[in-house]
C-alpha cells in the first residue's frame, strides 16, 4: 500500500516505538496523529515532524475521549486509514529496579497496578479497535496494527500482568481479524522482543545485555509496522525480534506451536464415559 496521504493514528505515539513509527509514516507521506498522555514528549515530536502532523492528548482507557478523537479525525479527514494501537506499560514503572523482587508479593500488594496494565494494554486496544472501525470501513487499504509482544506468545514470568495483557490481544486478533476483513479492514499484530525504548525496568536491560542479548532499535520495530502496512494480511502476527533477522510472519492460530517448534505429539489420555 502506498502510504502517501493516508491518515494514520498512533497511540502511545509520543516516544519509543510509537514515535519512531510516526517518523517513518510521516516520511512515507502519511498524515500522522500521534496520541499519548505524555504531552511534553508529544509536543516535541509534533514540532520535529511539523505540519500537517500533530500530537493529541488521549488516554486510551478513556472511552469518551476515544469517541471525541475519532469524531475530530472524521471531521477533518473524512476517516482513518491506519490505526497503530501501540500504547502500553509494564507492571514495574520505567526505570524501576526489578530483579530479585517477588512477583507474587508485588501483584498482591498492588492489584491496582495490575488493573492499570490490563486497562491500558488490553482494554485500551480493544476500545481503539471498536471506536476506529466505523471511521475506517470503506477506505482502501484500511489497516489496524495491534501492539502485542513476544511476551504475548510465551510465558513472561517476570511480569505476569504484562504477559496476560499481551496474550489477550492475540485472542482478540484471532476473533476480530476475519470479522474486520469482511468490513474491509485488515487487522494484524506485531510482537517485538527487547526494543531499546526505556519501557523496561533498568535492571532488565542490564541482565539482558549481560546474557549476551542486545536490544533492537525503536526504528527496527517501526520498520516492521511500515512493512506490515504494505504487506500484512488479516490475522497475521509479525515478530520483530532482532534487526539481524528481519521480520517473521505467522498466521494465527498456529503461532505458539510454530514459535516454540514443539517436537512430538501431544499426550493423550483416553476418555471413559460414565456408566449407569
Ligand atoms: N520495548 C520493547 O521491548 C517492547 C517489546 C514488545 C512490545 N512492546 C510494546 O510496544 C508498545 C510501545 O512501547 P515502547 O517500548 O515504545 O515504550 P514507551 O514507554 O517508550 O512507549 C509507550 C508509550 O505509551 C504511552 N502511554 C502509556 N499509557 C498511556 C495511556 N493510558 N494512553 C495513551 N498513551 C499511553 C506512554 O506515555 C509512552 O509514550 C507498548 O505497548 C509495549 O508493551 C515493547
Amino acid at each position: 500500500m502506498n502510504l502517501k496521504g493516508k491518515i494514520a493514528l498512533i497511540t502511545g505515539g509520543a516516544k519509543g516505538i510509537g514515535a519512531a513509527t510516526a517518523r517513518r509514516l510521516a516520511r512515507a507521506g502519511a498524515i500522522v496523529w500521534a496520541a499519548d498522555v505524555d504531552d511534553a514528549g508529544g509536543r516535541e515530536l509534533e514540532k520535529a515532524l511539523g505540519a500537517p502532523h500533530r500530537y493529541v492528548h488521549l488516554d486510551v482507557t478513556d472511552e469518551a475521549a476515544w469517541g471525541a478523537l475519532v469524531a475530530d479525525m472524521k471531521a477533518l479527514h473524512g476517516g482513518i486509514d491506519i490505526a497503530f494501537l501501540n500504547a502500553g506499560i509494564m507492571f514495574r514503572p520505567r526505570g524501576a529496579p526489578a530483579l530479585g523482587d517477588d512477583l507474587v508479593e508485588l501483584v498482591t500488594k498492588d492489584f491496582n497496578r495490575y488493573r492499570q496494565v490490563m486497562a491500558i494494554n488490553t482494554d485500551g486496544v480493544l476500545l481503539g479497535a471498536l471506536r476506529c472501525l466505523p471511521a475506517m470501513e470503506g477506505r482502501a487499504g484500511a489497516h489496524i496494527v495491534v501492539m502485542s509482544s513476544d511476551s504475548g506468545l510465551r510465558a513472561h514470568p517476570w511480569d505476569l500482568a504484562y504477559g496476560m495483557s499481551k496474550r489477550a490481544l492475540l485472542s482478540m486478533l484471532e476473533t476480530f481479524a476475519p470479522l474486520y476483513e469482511k468490513r474491509g479492514v485488515t487487522m494484524t499484530a506485531i510482537c517485538p522482543a527487547g526494543v531499546d525504548s526505556g519501557i523496561s525496568p533498568a535492571d532488565f536491560k542490564q541482565r539482558r545485555i549481560a546474557s549476551g542479548q542486545d536490544y533492537a532499535s525503536t526504528d527496527f520495530a517501526a520498520a516492521a509496522v511500515e512493512t506490515m502496512l504494505q504487506e500484512g494480511k488479516p490475522g497475521e502476527v509479525w515478530m520483530a525480534r532482532h534487526q539481524d533477522h528481519g521480520f517473521w510472519v505467522y498466521p494465527l492460530p498456529a503461532v505458539p506451536a510454530q514459535v516454540d517448534a514443539m517436537p512430538g505429539k501431544p499426550k493423550i489420555f483416553p476418555y471413559v464415559p460414565m456408566q449407569g
